[in-house]
């Protein structure tokens, strides 16, 4: 976690200390796919590791039932400081959302059919950078499903305890992210480069 914050640091002070184009035209270049590609990994694996680690640690302090209050108040404020870190857009989206804050918009609805099409032909989804109608650049990651998700997102009665589903039901009336197995595609990380950070630099 530690080594997490000092890279988020640098990563900040990098991207501050760049020179930025003060074209207000709207036609600065954005920044090319190369670039789009590493560094929405590199923002797409520090959010998953916050966020892991947050969970992991509060799984083992309250057990899954404190986890999911734990969730339920800090996933998406989670992402958004990362946001203010990186001067990009972060956020997660799936089909079966639970949180209907996550639900997808039409671009993410195409790239998460095209992962869910590979995987059902038996092959992995690798992340793609898109253009935006816009013209702001997106990076998606496929999120998969590891055997620890399906204590929240499995099947109900099952390896998801009728306790811990009512728990959930409580906080997320609507909630569709259940019902998984190991190896689905849960969903997709997008993290979209607004444009003063596609600027010249
Ligand atoms: C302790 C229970 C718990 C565990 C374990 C858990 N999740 Fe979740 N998950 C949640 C809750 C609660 C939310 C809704 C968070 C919010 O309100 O933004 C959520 C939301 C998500 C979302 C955002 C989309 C949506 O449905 O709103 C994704 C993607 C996701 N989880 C993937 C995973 C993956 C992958 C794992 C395993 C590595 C995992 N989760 C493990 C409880 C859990």
């Amino acid at each position: 976690m530690k080594s997490l914050w000092i890279a988020s640091v640098s990563l900040a002070l990098f991207v501050s200390s760049c020179q930025c184009s003060d074209d207000q035209s709207g036609t600065a270049p954005f920044i090319p796919v190369e670039q789009a590609a590493s560094e929405g990994a590199l923002i797409a694996d520090a959010s998953q590791g916050a966020l892991a680690s947050a969970l992991m640690k509060q799984i083992n302090k309250d057990g899954f039932e404190g986890a999911v209050t734990f969730c339920h108040e800090n996933a998406l404020p989670l992402t958004d400081s990362l946001e203010l870190i990186y001067n990009a857009d972060i956020r997660r989206t799936s089909f079966r959302f639970r949180n209907a804050g996550n639900e997808p918009d039409s671009l993410d609805v195409v790239v998460l059919s095209e992962f869910e099409r590979i995987h059902e032909l038996d092959s992995v989804p690798q992340p793609k950078v898109v253009e935006t109608t816009s013209g702001t650049l997106r990076y998606y990651s496929p999120i998969f499903v590891a055997p620890v998700c399906l204590n929240c997102h499995g099947m109900p009665g099952e390896d998801l305890t009728a306790d811990l589903h009512a728990l959930i039901l409580e906080e997320y009336p609507q909630d569709e992210a259940v019902g998984f197995e190991v190896g689905d595609v849960r969903g997709s990380w997008v993290i979209e480069f607004a444009e003063a950070f596609n600027s010249n630099r």
